[in-house]
């Protein structure tokens, strides 16, 4: 597999990324209040092995020793999210120090080590107290969002420029809210589309909050977006290919590029959106980047009986699959990037997430060898600088993820990592991915000369 490095600029991201509630743990500790997501994970049989965050990695204690581990892999750029639970506890109100102090010797402690932080507002991790007052339905969730964004700029933004509101307002939107299999797993379409509407409007407003805290900050918005093909050339799997793309790609992307929220979808939800003079605009903010999660394609076929967006997925014979089951094609990640850069002129892109999931094992000799997460890997770079070489912006690629994790519904089963954690012992271990991504990120450094 060869990648064509030098298509990639001399000054390019090689990150890692992670998020708060994954990883962190100590969700009892200095001041930090539940979350969405401590309610869902508690709540019996919505987890496989009725797992939790709970101590997850426990990198709220062994943070040092996560960016060591990074030192290790090469990266120069981290992304985290902050919990906003940590934070503000009661949702809006009063700041807890301690909880913002942790993410303060964070940053230090990322850029002594030459790595540059890149911080994500929110994933997912919903106070509890906002979700009794309604949650993100209720537009009084996105001007606290707004607030505690302001408050989080307002202390890390003197050493920290990159800033990414939301990650991927989708799951929040649409399984939260839709399917009901992530928190705070309702299943309500009315819910779920006046969710979708209020965290575009609170990733607008956030905009706001950072460039008035941060004048150098480059923001963006992180969506997780899919290619997506027909089942089969009939016109109603044509169609529903077209409502699945709207569902999962233009409906969070056409808002924040001043197109509005898609007509076509506006007709097929038929709930009413909260709209107030003056929101397209606030949803639409300028933004400095967008950031691409990217993990699967989707094919589809027509479903008129299943729930909107009335589509069912169809298994593609003979694609090969990670241990999630999802299918493995890294042509979605090269036509994403350039339909990010074509159709919604992007002048700055992100790969914000990119991984794989496969059931590890660490050999006797301590080693964990994962060659069909290398070959994922590869694959998808080489794909990523084939769209870099064709155009598209691409500034930085973030693996998913620096470390095996509390992967949602799914518990500790599913390892995303490309570095082992024992969560007996919480060992780390670098897997040969790891090492692999290393190499690669060398053979740039060393091969690409920089720009006079
Ligand atoms: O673990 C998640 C992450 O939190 C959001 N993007 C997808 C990853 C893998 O499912």
């Amino acid at each position: 597999m060869t990648i064509d490095l030098a298509a990639l600029p001399h000054d390019f991201l090689w990150g890692t990324a992670t998020s708060a509630y994954q990883i962190e743990g100590a969700v009892a500790e200095d001041g930090r209040s539940p979350s969405i997501w401590d309610t869902f994970s508690h709540t019996p049989g919505k987890i496989a092995g009725d797992d939790h965050g709970d101590v997850a990695c426990d990198h709220y204690h062994r943070w040092r020793e996560d960016i060591a581990l990074m030192r290790r892999l090469g990266t120069n750029a981290y992304r985290l999210s902050v919990s906003w639970p940590r934070v503000v506890p009661g949702g809006d109100g009063p700041v807890n120090p301690k909880g913002l102090a942790f993410y303060d010797e964070l940053v230090d402690g990322l850029l002594e080590a030459g790595i540059t932080p890149s911080v994500t507002l929110y994933h997912w991790d919903l106070p509890q107290v906002l979700q009794d007052r309604g949650g993100w339905p209720e537009r009084a969730t996105a001007e606290h969002f707004a607030a505690y964004a302001s408050v989080v700029a307002e202390r890390l933004g003197d050493r920290v420029t990159h800033w990414a509101t939301l990650n991927e307002p989708l799951c929040s939107a649409w399984i939260g809210h839709l399917e009901g299999t992530m928190a705070p797993g309702l299943t309500d379409l009315t819910a779920a589309v006046r969710a979708s509407y209020h965290l575009l409007l609170g990733h607008g407003l956030a905009v706001q909050a950072i460039r008035a805290a941060v004048p150098a900050a480059e923001v963006g918005i992180v969506n997780n977006l899919s290619t997506v093909h027909p089942a089969t050339d009939r016109p109603e799997d044509l169609a529903a290919a077209r409502r699945m793309d709207g569902h999962t790609n233009r409906w969070w992307l056409d808002p924040v590029h001043g197109r509005g929220f898609p007509a076509d979808m506006r007709e097929l939800y038929g709930v009413e959106l909260p709209e107030r003079e003056g929101d397209v605009k606030t949803i639409a903010a300028p933004l400095d980047w967008l950031g691409l999660n990217y993990y699967f394609p989707a094919t589809v076929a027509d479903d008129p009986t299943g729930p909107a967006p009335h589509v069912r997925s169809v298994r593609r014979p003979g694609v090969p699959r990670t241990g999630m089951d999802w299918e493995i094609d890294a042509s979605g990640i090269e036509a994403l990037l350039l339909r990010l850069t074509d159709d919604y002129g992007a002048r700055k892109l992100y790969v914000t997430e990119n991984g794989s999931a496969f059931p590890d094992v660490v050999r006797p000799d301590g080693t964990v060898e994962d060659p069909e997460r290398q070959d994922y890997l590869a694959g998808h770079l080489a794909a990523c600088a084939a769209a870099a070489r064709k155009g598209a912006p691409l500034a930085g690629y973030f693996a998913w993820s620096l470390l095996d994790n509390f992967e949602w519904a799914y518990g500790y089963d599913k390892r995303f990592g490309l570095v082992h954690v024992d969560y007996r012992t919480q060992a780390r271990t670098i897997k040969g991915t790891g090492h692999r991504y290393g190499e690669i990120i060398r053979s740039h450094r060393e091969g690409v000369p920089k720009a006079a």
